[in-house]
């Protein structure tokens, strides 16, 4: 669709931008949908957040993603916020609405509904690992809680930082328990894990060659692997869980389930999905 006077813009900040696929998959969906609406990059450096937010508002721009890394800087800036994003404390989709800024985060739902429509894995019940324990792995962890897992374990190099996690998270009888990767307790949680989650940012591309453990002796069909990483397409740790017989899920499902999020809070429409999804893997 051309771009003329009744165009509306929606975008995404972060720093660095360049590598960003949102603006291809998010341009998809207008298209597909005849939305006069543009989504563009905006590189914004960290000094620069509160005026990026004004800019918001100023301009009339209609919503824009958030990115690293400001998904928890831009709160201050910002007149709401869901209780998904208050819960997490990051913001990854901030919506304009007629002035009132509202930040939304669509990581965490957007994990659990990949779960279900890529994988058909239902929630309820389960016990998970996650590896990591950094602002990705908060996200997860806090979608997991919310969709009823029962059990949740953090591996993490920096047993303190997946303390601290363990802490926020934990609600009632809900206590996620931490270890360090390939420590005997880490290796028997994990062969104990429905679902095993990835969140570092180990083996991505172009360290491909590493992995966040190194045994692997946990891995046993019936369990679903993924790893957040999209680019190498499948990690080595997700090529060895899946020669070892687990069921393997790359990151992109995330991206583009919470991308679907977001394009409903910004057009109050239901997303294309599959038009998303070809246009990520397209690109
Ligand atoms: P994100 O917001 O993408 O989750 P982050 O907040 O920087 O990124 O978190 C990175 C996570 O990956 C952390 O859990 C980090 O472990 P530490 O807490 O020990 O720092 C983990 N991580 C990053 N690089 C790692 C590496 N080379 N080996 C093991 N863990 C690593």
């Amino acid at each position: 669709m051309p771009i003329n006077g009744q165009t509306e813009i929606v975008g995404i900040i972060g720093d660095p931008i360049h590598h960003t696929k949102s603006p291809v998959i998010h341009n998809a969906a207008f298209e597909a949908l005849g939305k006069n609406c543009a989504y563009v990059p905006f590189h914004v450096r960290p000094d620069d957040v509160e005026s990026a937010i004004a800019g918001i508002r100023a301009l009339g721009i209609r919503g824009v993603n958030v990115t690293v890394p400001h998904k928890q800087s831009v709160i201050p800036f910002l007149d709401e916020l869901s209780a998904d994003a208050r819960e997490i404390g990051a913001v990854n989709t901030i919506v304009n609405h007629e002035g009132t800024l509202i930040g939304h985060n669509t990581d965490a739902p957007g994990f659990v509904k990949s779960l279900q429509d890529d994988h058909q894995f239902t929630c309820k019940g389960k016990r998970v690992s996650i590896i990591g324990a950094g602002g990705s792995a908060r996200a997860i962890a806090i979608g997991l809680k919310r969709a009823g897992i029962s059990h949740l374990s953090l591996i993490n190099r920096t047993k303190a930082t997946a303390a601290e996690l363990a802490q926020t998270v934990a609600d009632g009888q809900f206590v996620p328990d931490c270890f360090e990767p390939d420590s005997s307790d880490a290796v028997a949680t994990l062969a104990n894990s429905d679902l095993i989650v990835q969140t570092t940012s180990v083996g991505m591309s172009p360290n491909n060659q590493v992995t966040p453990v190194t045994d692997f002796s946990w891995v046993r069909s019936g369990q679903l692997v993924i790893d957040i990483i999209y680019s190498p397409e499948t990690t080595l740790f997700l090529s060895t869980c899946a020669k070892n017989g687990a069921k393997i899920g790359n990151g992109a499902g995330m991206l583009i389930a919470q991308a679907a999020l977001a394009f409903e809070l910004f057009t109050n429409t239901a997303a294309p999905i599959p038009v998303m999804r070809k246009a990520f893997y397209e690109q």
